[in-house]
């Protein structure tokens, strides 16, 4: 990150964010890594590393995010998929390997990964 010098660097830099947040915002599709402890304890920090990292690859934008506690302890590393006018997705127990497959399955090939879903939401939009 380049050293902020004054106001204007400051300015920049917070106008460069904020059209970064939007341009992943207006791709329609969120991905959230539940990051409580016992998340990270299961390797969440692993998985969100490879998903990012997938993402770069296949030059996909995507909105990635995480929460607290997703509730599934048993399950984690916990990763929601959300894509605009499809239903909520839930895979349980991602781990950095099973990355490129959701992310060429799902997201690529618009299939859920059946075997790995734990928990599925109707679609709010
Ligand atoms: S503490 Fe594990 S899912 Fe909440």
């Amino acid at each position: 990150m380049p050293k902020l010098k004054t106001l204007e660097d400051l300015k920049k830099l917070r106008e460069e964010a904020q059209k970064d947040i939007k341009v992943r915002l207006e791709t329609g599709t969120k991905i959230t890594v539940g990051m409580g402890t016992c998340g990270i304890a299961a390797g969440a920090r692993e998985t969100m590393h490879a998903i990012l990292e997938e993402l770069k690859k296949r030059e996909i934008e995507a909105h990635v995010t995480t929460v607290g506690c997703i509730g599934m302890c048993v399950k984690e590393p916990l990763v929601d998929i959300e894509q605009a006018g499809k239903p909520r997705i839930t895979y349980g127990n991602v781990k950095p390997d099973m990355v490129p497959r959701l992310i060429e399955e799902h997201l690529i090939k618009g299939n859920v990964v059946e075997e790995w879903v734990v928990g599925r939401l109707p679609t709010t939009s």
